[in-house]
């Protein structure tokens, strides 16, 4: 979910806002089904209608590191992430077929594309939560080939769902990594019937090759870093909240950290090494399982022990800005005016982005690994299912961050109870 770039803190209220202080828009309602790129041209940025630049942004995939364990019951909401598994392979015709609807489609964000018309209804009967890959999970054999016809291509897409439902749902554990193709519809479930917090931390890497597509962004993060600022993408509201009450960021003091904010050129020597060491947490078959359905999870990535100290610095800072969000699951209470201390829709998106534990697990090798074994088998390949106008110009070892939030949902029943 985007924020509005910008937006004036020091406005008066809306007079709705008040009436939003009872009721049931405390709760939140998850992202809605979106595409975190423009398919409608997703080589060049269209920065209003009809006005192209050359593309200003590529994240290769979008990831996050689960922070919470999923709910067992596949069938119950818990706030996770929804996608329409395979999708990402007719995306691009899928809106060739349509007629076009750029501007209600793509609004005024260059990098997301909204599921808005009425014939995008039977995609909604086609959103499953994410899951592990199961041990015994063998491919299907891709339809790749051009359809005739909007009716063959959802016929293709629904095969596709049926075939991700066969499976034994096995769900998401904190300590997870989980990435996405940037032309999978997905979504934040909308709502969170769990009794659990649900949270993750938001993890990807630009393209640092071909270098001019994401200099800009990534000399912006730099800065950012220094200053702890936030970045520019995001809502300025909440861009000085953490200047104070946490220690200074370490230094980048090695070759990787450098290159990964781009302090120094790639050395793929280096990337080559890591890629040596943590490449087999990414198998033939996670890589195939993507292929098939735009997403994969890598289990227990990460150890489950710095999930939670990376949850509770999350609180501990919250609380220290003068939202105590932990409180809230001992029946404490709070408020949208605490809330708005720290971020965005209630129960959703916490504007932090240079807590400790976030930054020490972006300059964490295995994340790259992953990710740069995934795009030389993708992106990088050219191949039929990802086909990119400058995949020779990529080199899937050179990466840099793209620094992101971390999201916190709690139990809408939580939210409810408070509000009587
Ligand atoms: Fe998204």
């Amino acid at each position: 979910m985007k924020s509005k770039k910008g937006s004036n803190t020091n406005k008066k209220p809306h007079p709705m806002a008040k009436s939003k202080l009872s009721g049931q828009k405390f709760v939140s309602r998850g992202t809605g089904l979106h595409i975190d790129s423009n398919l409608y041209s997703m080589w060049r940025t269209e920065i209003s209608k009809g006005k192209f630049i050359d593309l200003d942004r590529m994240r290769p995939f979008q990831s996050f590191y689960a922070l919470s364990d999923a709910n067992p019951d596949q069938k119950l909401k818990d706030g996770g992430l929804e996608v329409v598994p395979g999708f990402h392979l007719y995306a691009e015709e899928y809106f060739g077929f349509l007629p076009d609807q750029t501007s209600r489609r793509v609004a005024h964000l260059p990098h997301s594309t909204k599921f808005k018309g009425r014939e995008d209804t039977w995609i909604l009967n086609c959103i499953r939560k994410v899951q592990r890959m199961p041990e015994n999970w063998t491919p299907y054999t891709l339809d790749t080939a051009k359809s005739q016809d909007l009716h063959e291509l959802i016929q293709k897409s629904r095969r596709l769902v049926t075939e991700h439902d066969k499976m034994d749902y096995i769900p998401i554990q904190r300590g997870d990594f989980i990435l996405w193709d940037i032309r999978l519809p997905h979504q934040n479930s909308d709502a969170n019937d769990s009794d659990t917090i649900r949270s993750v931390f938001y993890h990807a890497y630009l393209l640092a090759e071909p270098q001019e597509i994401n200099i800009k962004t990534v000399k912006d993060i730099l800065k950012s870093r220094k200053t702890r600022d936030h970045q520019p993408d995001f809502n300025k509201k909440w861009t000085d909240i953490e200047k104070q009450g946490l220690d200074p960021l370490p230094e980048l003091d090695t070759p990787f950290t450098k290159m990964l904010y781009n302090v120094e050129e790639w050395d793929v020597n280096v990337g080559d090494e890591i890629i040596s060491r943590f490449g087999n947490l990414l198998t033939d078959k996670h890589i195939a399982f993507y292929k098939q359905y735009g997403y994969v999870v890598i289990e227990n990535m990460i150890d489950s022990n710095i999930c939670d100290q990376l949850y509770n610095q999350i609180l501990s800072h919250a609380k220290f800005c003068g939202c105590d969000v932990g409180s809230l699951m001992q029946g404490g209470l709070i408020t949208a005016e605490h809330w708005d201390k720290i971020g965005g829709a209630f129960g959703a998106m916490v504007e932090f982005f240079w807590l400790p534990i976030q930054e020490q697990l972006r300059l964490d090798e295995r994340a790259y690994a992953v990710t740069s074994k995934l795009l030389s088998e993708t992106w990088a390949r050219n191949d039929q299912s990802f086909s990119c106008p400058f995949a020779d110009r990529i080199d899937p070892r050179k990466l840099w961050l793209y620094n992101d939030r971390v999201n916190i949902r709690v139990p809408d029943a939580v939210i409810r109870k408070m509000q009587q």
